[in-house]
């Protein structure tokens, strides 16, 4: 997959008197049918997640709370995102090395999938993950 694949979507947001309300249904905010969500939370100061590719696994990442940078690499071209705000996230196609880092205090990361979770989808090696999108 090609960098200008991953792309940055802006989802519905209901402002009223009582504060913001967004939401994201499957196949219609994002490209893909959710077969997985989870969380990453209380990451410490400094600390990079990620540094894995996947094959197949699609994600759409949330920044609910806080701000964090994602980091996507397609084998030629590396872009840096950077999500501070809950009514947009980020769409990762598969097939990018990704790493996630400069997590804000008390940021929570929500992370949507295609797939489930599969040890064998990951590419944590990035010279495999150079010679695979080649
Ligand atoms: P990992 O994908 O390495 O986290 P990150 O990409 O943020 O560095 O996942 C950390 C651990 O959690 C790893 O042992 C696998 C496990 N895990 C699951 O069991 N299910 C899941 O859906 C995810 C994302 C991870």
């Amino acid at each position: 997959m090609n960098i200008i694949d991953a792309k940055i979507l802006e989802l519905p947001k209901f402002l009223d008197a009582r504060g913001n309300l967004s939401f994201i249904e499957e196949n219609k905010h994002i490209p893909f049918k959710i077969e997985r969500t989870y969380w990453i939370y209380d990451v410490p100061g400094g600390v990079a997640r990620g540094g894995h590719a996947y094959k197949e696994n699609q994600e759409f990442i949330v920044a609910l709370s806080g701000s964090f940078d994602v980091i996507l690499d397609d084998g030629e071209i590396r872009k840096v995102f950077t999500l501070n705000r809950s009514h947009y996230g980020l769409y990762i196609p598969k097939g990018m090395w990704r790493q996630m880092e400069n997590f804000s205090t008390n940021s929570l990361a929500l992370v949507l999938a295609s797939t489930k979770f599969d040890e064998k989808d990951y590419i944590y090696d990035y010279e495999s993950f150079k010679i695979a999108v080649e």
